[in-house]
């Protein structure tokens, strides 16, 4: 079963953000829309809400924040995914490398960790902290656990990283574990530090085949000299909303039908069993898309 929404498209995939807390301060950090969250869900209710997904057609969940491994649980959280869902998670990184294994055995597939840039000046200017060492040692050690492949999601932001594309490139190359995942910057309030991110697109795809894959039209994949490249435009991509097939549940419990909507939420804390399904449900079917 899958449930299909009234634009036809069908809901596969679910976020789960886990936290609103992170132990990073980025320039940019839209926080995934969260803005005064009323508490974390427990344990208990994400295993309620990972087993409703099940039965609603669910087949990859994605677990986010804030700052997703700031959670003590969350091992115990991956080991919670039911069969036949895969799982991933979005991380900055810092706190990988010493759990990588861990989750890997719980049963955790792939990881997305945030890395804008490769020099520690720069890291402590985007992040606030000065942590790269552990981000590219979480990197290494979720490659060796087998946590691929490992997705490199890059900010594009003007004047601060562009200058990387290329050191960025020569690391994913020929590293068949690791993805560079170039994403475009959306800004919530007046900022100039958008990157060009239609120039380098442009020089991509110029430069390397377009990988032709049916299910990611929101995104697209470039293959430049064994470098694995998507590039993510949620505000400039006329095709994001229409292959969006994403629900997402914020760390207080509230189902989110669009990520540029916030008039939208569904509460389901302390909702059980049916009353929980029915509320996916109406979930899915006042999905609209935020471009047309
Ligand atoms: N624009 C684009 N991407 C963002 N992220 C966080 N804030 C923004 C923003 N304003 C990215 C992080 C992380 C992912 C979960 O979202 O880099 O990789
Ligand atoms: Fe925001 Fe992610 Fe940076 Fe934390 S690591 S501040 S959640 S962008």
């Amino acid at each position: 079963m899958v449930l299909y929404d009234d634009y036809g498209r069908p809901v596969t995939n679910l976020r789960i953000s886990l936290t609103p807390h992170c132990n990073l301060r980025c320039i940019y950090c839209h926080a995934e829309g969260e803005k005064e969250p009323e508490g974390e869900m427990s344990l208990e209710e994400i295993t309620e809400i990972l087993n409703i997904a099940k039965k609603i057609g669910i087949r990859s969940v994605k677990f986010t924040g804030g700052e997703p491994l700031l959670r003590k649980d969350i091992v115990e959280i991956v080991r919670a995914v039911p069969e036949g869902i895969e799982s991933s998670l979005t991380t900055n990184g810092t706190l990988l490398a010493p759990i990588a294994g861990d989750l890997r055995e719980a049963g955790l597939a792939r990881v997305n960790i945030s890395l804008d840039t490769l020099n520690p000046e720069r890291y402590r200017r985007i992040a606030g902290r000065d942590l790269l060492p552990q981000v590219l040692e979480g990197i290494h050690a979720a490659v060796d656990a087998g946590l691929t492949p490992v997705k490199l999601n890059m900010v594009l932001l003007k004047g601060i990283n562009e200058d990387e594309i290329e050191d960025f490139l020569a690391l994913v190359r020929d590293n068949r574990h690791l993805i560079l995942q170039v994403i475009e910057l959306m800004e919530f309030n007046e900022c100039s530090m958008h990157g060009d991110v239609d120039r380098l697109e442009h020089e991509i795809a110029e430069q390397s085949k377009e990988i032709i894959t049916r299910r990611m039209h929101h995104r697209k994949k470039y293959c430049l000299d064994g470098a694995e490249v998507e590039v993510v435009r949620p505000l400039h991509n006329t095709e994001f909303c229409a292959y969006c097939n994403r629900l997402r549940v914020t760390s207080d419990g509230k189902l989110k039908p669009c990520l540029l909507r916030t008039d939208n939420h569904i509460d389901i804390r302390g909702k059980h069993g049916a009353e929980l399904e029915a509320l996916f449900e109406k979930a899915v079917k006042c999905r609209e898309p935020f471009f047309k």
